[in-house]
């Protein structure tokens, strides 16, 4: 049986313990829920890709709750980790930094380096405090599906395979975190866009008076293509992610060709069949009434953050309504509407190669 727990301190208390004996449990972050284990602990570790059914070449995240911790983990810590560290942390980044040898293979997936965060929810703070060790955690949905930003959204996919889930309400930045890759020597490498920004960083390893080249995928939303016996470096490289059962679709960018191309969808649609939308406020608001019209929607302001912070949800929603179809908005723009459209193209069903021209 899975148990929910809610509110702060006390109800930690038997999150704390099941990690303690190995069991997974998942917590609310920034960003979306992990599926957390005691990180240094290889069978607690295993248990996680056992779980989620995730392939064991994937390595996993170990989130700790300060700078000294995350210091810790390194064999070596390179001058601009510890800038972007002080800059960012705790906050939605992760950095891929040189391994220490005492942690478990199970967890770098065999790799020299190993991907740290400090999370900044205040829940996934305290557990980690109270816990006083690195919890191993990749997101918490079942390998495939998108990540879950809610705990009914964990509950759905994990329900009766992990002991506890700690409830904290919906996750703010609703996208994975932003991956660098810094390795001691050479030059550091975006491996997934999150919600800081390269141009961020940059500017933070500038005033620094460090060298302010980050190295970015070669097309803008998407990352390099692996041979598939190349062990990933950051996920999507190699297996599917972030899909919905449903298939993805994207809207041309301006409001009236997205009207357009939604009711031209919607008078082409069979019998019993469903269509989800997920588009701005002010596109929702001159569609139709249709029983066969699921509609979702992000506030024009702030367009960016709100559409990523929902984008997940809207996935698992349109799923949970039986829709056949989804359509989606893209959002221009640099920083958490790179992560938004780097993750849209990759639960879309689109040839990636033609990126932004594959429209409905
Ligand atoms: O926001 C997040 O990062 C969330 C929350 C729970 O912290 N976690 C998350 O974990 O998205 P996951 O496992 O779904 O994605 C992390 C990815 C892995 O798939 C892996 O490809 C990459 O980070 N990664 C981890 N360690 C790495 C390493 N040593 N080298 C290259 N990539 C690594
Ligand atoms: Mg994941």
């Amino acid at each position: 049986m899975t148990v929910m727990l809610r509110g702060y301190q006390d109800a930690l208390d038997p999150a704390v313990s099941a990690l303690d004996r190995g069991e997974l449990v998942a917590f609310p972050t920034e960003t979306v829920y992990g599926l957390g284990a005691d990180g240094l602990n290889p069978d607690a570790v295993h248990r996680i890709f056992l779980v989620k059914g995730r392939p064991q070449d994937n390595p996993l995240i170990l989130h700790v709750a300060s700078l000294e911790e995350a210091w810790k983990l390194c064999r070596e810590v390179p001058e601009a980790a510890r800038v972007l560290a002080e800059r960012f942390w705790p906050g939605p980044l992760t950095m891929v930094l040189p391994a220490a040898h005492h942690i478990p293979s199970v967890v770098t997936a065999g790799l020299d380096t190993v991907g740290i965060r400090v999370p900044s929810h205040p829940i996934a703070l305290k557990l980690l405090r109270s816990f006083a060790g690195p919890i191993a955690a990749p997101s918490a949905n079942r390998s495939g599906r998108p990540s879950p930003t809610t705990a009914l959204d964990v509950l759905e996919d994990l329900e009766g395979q992990i002991p506890y889930i700690i409830d904290g309400g919906s996750c703010d930045v609703g996208v994975e975190s932003t991956i660098l890759s810094i390795p001691d020597q050479g030059s550091l490498q975006l491996l997934r866009p999150g919600r800081i920004a390269v141009q961020e960083m940059e500017d933070a390893l500038q005033a620094a008076g460090l060298p302010a080249t980050i190295q970015r995928p070669r097309s803008k939303y998407d990352l390099p293509e692996l041979d598939a016996d190349e062990a990933p470096q950051a996920p999507g490289m190699k297996y599917r992610h972030y899909a919905p059962r449903a298939q993805v679709l994207l809207l041309p960018e301006a409001p009236s060709e997205q009207i357009e191309a939604i009711l031209d969808v919607l008078s082409h649609l069979k019998a019993h069949r469903r269509l989800g939308v997920y588009v701005s406020d002010r596109v929702a608001s001159r569609l139709p009434k249709n029983p066969a019209l699921e509609i979702l929607t992000f506030t024009c302001e702030n367009a960016g953050e709100a559409a990523a912070h929902g984008l997940f949800h809207s996935f698992r929603t349109f799923d949970r309504l039986n829709c056949d179809q989804i359509l989606v908005a893209p959002i221009a723009g640099d920083g958490i509407a790179t992560a938004y459209m780097n993750r849209l193209l990759k639960a879309s069903s689109q040839p990636r190669s033609s990126g932004n021209d594959a429209k409905v």
